[in-house]
């Protein structure tokens, strides 16, 4: 098949090329910037930003695609400037989904695979969520409210397209990502600057990007719509996966803390996924999609690459 990939620069796009190919496929890669092109390892390259609609839909054009696949964010500007981040990332799920699908509809494209994230949902009775939980849309902090916002309009955008189907994401873990031995988590962890708030009870499901990347590649080939989980088997409470992943780090024990002065001493968001979020269930995925992970549980790898 021809494929576009949106993103190809990226911790799950750069990877994905290459197991497309991998599969057969003849793969386009979309670059932001012209120096880009020589990052990514694709049949063929067109480039355009996201933000600008004419020029991606020239670039979708040209490529003919038949499936086209969305992996774009701005998150590796995290370390610095997160509000910047956040909210570029914000316009790429909004405005970047809205030019891409137009774009790709206009190419001819029958179908539109997009990432989102599995942990965009809002605390709830159930500590694991399937794909019809409710979206923390109105989460106390206005910064992730707005992020789930942008989230949930990237998905209502992509469901609303012939042939879309959302990826919902785990927490991402392996080369590249903010828990790999370099990233970001793993050096606060290391500088003991990630402690456990109280009994550490917020649920993480974690998806290491080989298994992004492979569940991609499934989702390319197959015909389901609609919203699915992409995560590991074994949704972990803070008190379990933190201690752990600082072990394998080789970093001291994280401090226990009361969960009362996390929200000043970590921000809403840490404070967030160690005290109150919940895990995602990947049974959709396994039944619709035909896909497992194929590393089943975070235990095995967080924190050795
Ligand atoms: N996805 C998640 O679950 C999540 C959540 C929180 C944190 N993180 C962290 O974020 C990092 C990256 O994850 P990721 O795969 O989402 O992102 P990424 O590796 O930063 O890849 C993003 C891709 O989007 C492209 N892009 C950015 N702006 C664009 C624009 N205006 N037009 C066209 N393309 C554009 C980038 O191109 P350039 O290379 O040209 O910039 C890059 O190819 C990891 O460290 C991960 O741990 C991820």
């Amino acid at each position: 098949m021809r494929v576009l990939v949106a993103g190809a620069t990226g911790v799950i796009g750069h990877p994905l090329v290459g197991a497309l190919r991998a599969r057969g496929h003849e793969v386009t890669a979309l670059v932001r910037t012209a120096a880009r092109a020589s990052a990514v390892d694709a049949d063929a390259v067109v480039v355009a930003d996201a933000l600008d609609r004419e020029a991606l839909s020239a670039a979708v054009s040209a490529a003919r695609p038949e499936v086209v696949v969305h992996q774009m964010s701005a998150l590796r500007l995290l370390g610095d400037d997160p509000a910047g981040a956040f909210a570029l990332t914000a316009r790429l799920r909004t405005e970047g989904t809205a030019h891409l699908a137009a774009a790709a509809r206009a190419a001819g494209a029958r179908r539109l695979v997009a990432q989102s994230i599995a942990f965009a949902t809002a605390p709830a009775a159930v500590l694991v969520l399937d794909e019809d939980a409710r979206l923390y849309v109105d989460a106390p902090d206005p910064g992730w409210a707005a992020t789930v916002r942008a989230v949930a309009d990237l998905e209502r955008q992509v469901t609303a397209t012939d042939g879309g189907l959302v990826l919902r994401y785990g927490t991402l873990y392996g080369r590249g990502t903010a828990y790999a031995r370099t990233g970001s988590t793993a050096q606060r962890v290391l500088a003991g600057r990630l402690p456990l708030p109280g009994d550490g009870p917020g649920i993480t499901s974690f998806l290491h990007v080989a298994d992004a990347v492979g569940a991609t590649v499934a989702a390319v080939e197959s015909t389901t719509t609609g919203v699915l989980n992409i995560t590991d088997d074994d949704p972990a409470p803070a008190a379990l996966w933190l201690p752990h992943y600082a072990h394998v780090l080789g970093a001291p024990p994280p401090r226990r803390i009361p969960a009362s002065l996390a929200p000043r001493l970590l921000g809403w968001y840490p404070t967030h996924q160690l005290t109150t979020a919940h895990g995602a269930s990947n049974t959709r995925a396994r039944t619709e999609l035909g896909w497992k992970p194929g590393r089943p549980s975070w235990r095995e790898g967080l924190g050795r690459e």
